[in-house]
C-alpha cells in the first residue's frame, strides 16, 4: 500500500497562504512522481483569526498538531496586531511545545543567483547553520520593574541547561557527519563551528564549550573550530566558504541565518526547518509574512517550496526531496530574472508552476 503522510497547513499571515500554496503544489508533484500519498490539514491561526476571535492556539490545537507527520508553515505576524503577540503565542509557542529544539537552515548560493558579495559564488556560499530552538532569551524569563517611570528596569535573560546544549550540539555533530562537506564530496574535511561569545558571556560558553569538548570527543572525525559571534558575521561576508556546519545559540542563529540569507540572495530563497528528531517537526521560509506584497502574486515561493525540500528530506523520502531541490535550481537558474519579490520576471504561481512541473 502507498505511504500517505498528514501534513498540517499553517499558512498564517500576508504572504505565507501565497507561498504554502506553491509549495503544496510543488510537494503534490513529486508525491505523484515517486508514489507517496499527502494528505493536508489546514489550519487558520494567525494575525486574521486572532483579530477575529481573541484565539492564538489552544492546548487542544497542539495536541491534534502532535498527530501529524508534520507541519508546513508559511509566516506568522500582522500588520495591525501588535509586535510579539502572535509571534509569542504561535510561532515559538509552537517550537516551544512540541519540542523544535533544532532550527536547521542551510545557506545556499543557488547557481544564477546574485549575491551581493562581490567575487563570490555558489562554491563559496554554501554552508548551513544549527540554530538552537528552545532556550536562550527566547524562554521569557524576566520582567520589568517600575515600567513608564525613570527608573524602570527591564530584564530578559538568556537560559540554557546542560540538557539543552547537550541534545543540540549531538544532533549538531550527528548532522555534521552525515551532512559536512566531506560526506557530500565537497571538501577534505567535515568542520563543526561553534558560534558563541566566549569573551563576555562567559557562564553561557563555559557551559556550551565544555560540553562541545567533552560530545566533540565522541567524533573524532570531525574537525572542531570556536568562533565569536562578531567576527563571523565578518567572515560570513568576507570569506564565507571557510563554513561548513555552524552550531550556535538561539538568539545568535536568528541574526546570523538573516546575514546569511542576504548572501544566498534574500529572505526570499532562505528555508529553515524546526526539528524535533524524536516528534513533530514544522518548516518554515525564514522570511516574514512580507505584508508590502500580500496579495500581488509577486512574492518569491522559492524559500517555502526549499523548506518544503527539507521536510521531505526529514520525512525520508530522500529522492524527493532531490527531485524537488534540482527542479528548484533548474527554475533558479534558467527562468528566474532575480530572487526579489516582483523582480522575478515571473509571478508567484508561474514560479511554483514552472518548478513543479520541473519535478
Ligand atoms: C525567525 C523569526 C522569529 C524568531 C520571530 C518571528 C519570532 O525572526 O524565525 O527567524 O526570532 O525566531
Ligand atoms: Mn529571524
Amino acid at each position: 500500500m502507498k505511504k500517505t503522510y498528514s501534513i498540517a497547513l499553517i499558512p498564517g499571515d500576508g504572504t505565507g497562504p501565497e507561498v504554502i500554496a506553491e509549495g503544496c503544489k510543488v510537494l503534490e508533484a513529486a508525491a505523484a512522481k515517486f508514489h507517496f500519498g499527502l494528505h493536508f490539514v489546514r489550519f487558520d491561526f494567525g494575525g486574521e483569526r486572532y483579530m477575529k476571535t481573541g484565539e492564538l492556539l489552544a492546548d487542544s490545537a497542539i495536541q491534534e498538531l502532535r498527530g501529524f507527520n508534520a507541519i508546513y508553515l508559511g509566516a506568522i505576524g500582522h500588520t495591525d496586531v501588535k509586535p510579539g503577540i502572535l509571534e509569542k503565542g504561535i510561532l515559538l509557542k509552537l517550537r516551544f511545545a512540541l519540542d523544535q529544539y533544532i532550527n536547521l537552515r542551510p545557506i545556499r548560493l543557488y547557481e544564477g543567483v546574485e549575491t551581493p558579495i562581490k567575487n563570490m559564488g555558489p562554491a563559496e556560499i554554501d554552508y548551513c547553520v544549527i540554530r538552537e530552538n528552545s532556550g536562550d532569551s527566547y524562554v521569557g524569563v524576566g520582567g520589568n520593574m517600575m515600567p513608564g517611570t525613570p527608573d524602570e528596569v527591564a530584564v530578559q535573560s538568556s537560559v540554557y541547561s546542560r540538557r539543552q546544549v547537550d541534545r543540540c550540539l549531538r544532533f549538531a555533530f550527528e548532522y555534521t557527519r552525515t551532512h559536512g562537506k566531506k560526506a557530500c564530496g565537497k571538501g577534505e574535511r567535515n568542520t563543526l563551528a561553534l558560534v558563541g561569545k566566549s569573551n563576555v558571556l562567559t557562564y553561557t560558553f563555559d557551559l556550551w564549550n565544555r560540553a562541545f569538548e567533552e560530545i566533540g570527543a565522541e567524533y573524532p572525525d570531525i574537525v572542531r573550530e570556536y568562533y565569536h559571534v562578531d567576527a563571523v558575521t565578518l567572515y560570513q561576508v568576507q570569506c564565507p566558504g571557510m563554513f561548513d556546519v555552524i552550531v550556535t545559540t538561539n538568539l545568535f542563529g536568528d541574526i546570523i541565518t538573516d546575514l546569511g540569507a542576504a548572501t544566498q540572495g534574500g529572505l526570499g530563497v532562505a528555508s529553515g526547518g524546526n526539528i524535533n528528531p524524536d516528534g513533530v517537526s514544522m518548516f518554515e521560509p525564514i522570511g516574514g509574512t512580507a505584508p508590502l506584497w500580500t496579495g500581488k502574486n509577486a512574492i518569491n515561493p522559492v524559500a517555502a517550496i526549499g523548506s518544503g525540500m527539507l521536510m521531505l528530506e526529514a520525512l525520508g523520502e530522500t529522492q524527493a526531496a532531490q527531485a524537488v531541490d534540482r527542479a528548484i535550481r533548474e527554475v533558479v537558474r534558467t527562468r528566474m530574472k532575480s530572487q526579489l519579490a516582483n523582480q522575478m520576471g515571473m509571478t508567484t504561481t508561474e514560479v511554483g508552476d514552472a518548478i513543479a512541473e520541473n519535478v
